[in-house]
């Protein structure tokens, strides 16, 4: 009878800039971004729902583009500037302006949906922004649609969302 064979993978030693600050940690090749984020670095303000890319509650932006950490490795991220929730308020807990108008409009009850949210709506407002674009609330409701909220009914979100693209 043969024995089984033990396979160790290898460690890999992942470098990155998250939310504008160095970071480091130890990463397997197939752990995914989301638990690398939560377990390693402690950046548990990333949600983790469906872990298939339905639900979009994993989101960050990778390089300034919104992307689902839960299909991305953490080996892909090495060298990379990653930006989670946690970076969205100031050093000092100050809300950002998308932050602020969530709270006003009420665009969130449970919030397991709300990191995820954030992130892909300030990615998607910065592209307007440099466009010099407004979009309207149809255009706000289909970017909305890669994200699952349970709660809200979208109807504060895109409220919130509007306001923001308004002022921008
Ligand atoms: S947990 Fe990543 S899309 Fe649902
Ligand atoms: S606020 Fe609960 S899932 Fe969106």
């Amino acid at each position: 009878m043969t024995s089984p064979v033990l396979h160790r993978e290898t460690q890999h030693l992942i470098e990155l800039q998250l939310n504008g600050r160095p970071h480091s940690g130890l990463a397997r090749p197939r752990l995914l971004l989301t638990d690398f984020l939560r377990q390693q670095l402690g950046a548990t303000g990333t949600h983790v729902g469906c872990e298939h890319g339905v639900c979009g509650a994993c989101t960050v932006q990778v390089d300034g583009v919104a992307q689902r950490a839960c299909l991305t490795l953490a080996v892909q991220v090495a060298g990379c500037r990653v930006d989670t929730v946690e970076g969205l308020a100031s050093h000092d807990g100050v809300l950002g302006d998308l932050q602020t108008a969530f709270k006003r409009h009420h665009a969130l009850q449970c919030g397991f949906c709300t990191a995820g949210i954030l992130m892909s709506c300030t990615d998607w407002l910065a592209r307007l922004r440099s466009a010099s674009r407004q979009p309207d609330e149809a255009e706000v409701r289909e970017m909305l649609s890669g994200h699952l909220c349970r709660c809200t009914g979208y109807t504060p979100i895109v409220a919130a969302v509007m306001e923001v693209a308004r002022h921008a």
